[in-house]
């Protein structure tokens, strides 16, 4: 007995403003946030999916008819990189032969990374890849060889004119 007086505890503010009723209010609140974290991934997993779905489904051939470059300045086997329909459209096309060029959009169709060209032993038998997930689109229909793409690769109509310009023809339909 030293006159000492035990001070009460209090509970804090925040308890008091939201008091749990669950046996274990730590194991309450790690369930709860499990789920808020499967939910915030979820959410933000399905609008990856909408977006990638979206810049898909745009028609590719929406843009204004734009000179590309000259047919002469890319040489067969080789491609050239530019923008389409948009200035942050990525584009590439390649020239398979003397006188067949095919351009596509760079986004693969799967989840969007960039395409790039691989050539084949012959000139014109290379094909689209995507180094994301290793898929593969053939190179002058854009249509899907191997890995998870479903939908081929948007292509780019195009025409060579008279100049020897290539040209993308835009909406022409
Ligand atoms: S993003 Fe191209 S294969 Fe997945």
């Amino acid at each position: 007995m030293n006159g000492d007086i035990e001070p009460v505890p209090v509970a804090p503010p925040w308890k008091r403003d939201f008091p749990y009723e669950a046996q274990s209010e730590e194991e309450v609140t790690r369930r709860e946030f499990a789920r808020y974290l499967v939910l915030g991934a979820g959410t933000m997993a399905a609008a990856n999916v909408g977006i990638a779905i979206w810049t898909q489904l745009r028609s590719i051939n929406t843009g204004e008819p734009r000179a590309i470059v000259d047919l002469a300045a890319v040489d067969i086997g080789s491609t050239y990189l530019f923008h389409y329909p948009g200035n942050d459209d990525p584009a590439i096309l390649v020239r398979l032969t003397d006188t067949e060029v095919v351009a596509f959009s760079q986004k693969c169709t799967h989840l969007g990374c960039v395409v790039y060209y691989e050539p084949g032993d012959e000139p014109d038998g290379g094909r689209w890849h995507c180094p994301c997930h290793e898929g593969n689109f053939e190179a002058r229909t854009g249509s899907v060889i191997s890995g998870p793409p479903t939908r081929p690769l948007g292509r780019i109509d195009l025409e060579v004119r008279a100049d020897g310009t290539i040209w993308a023809l835009g909406r022409h339909t």
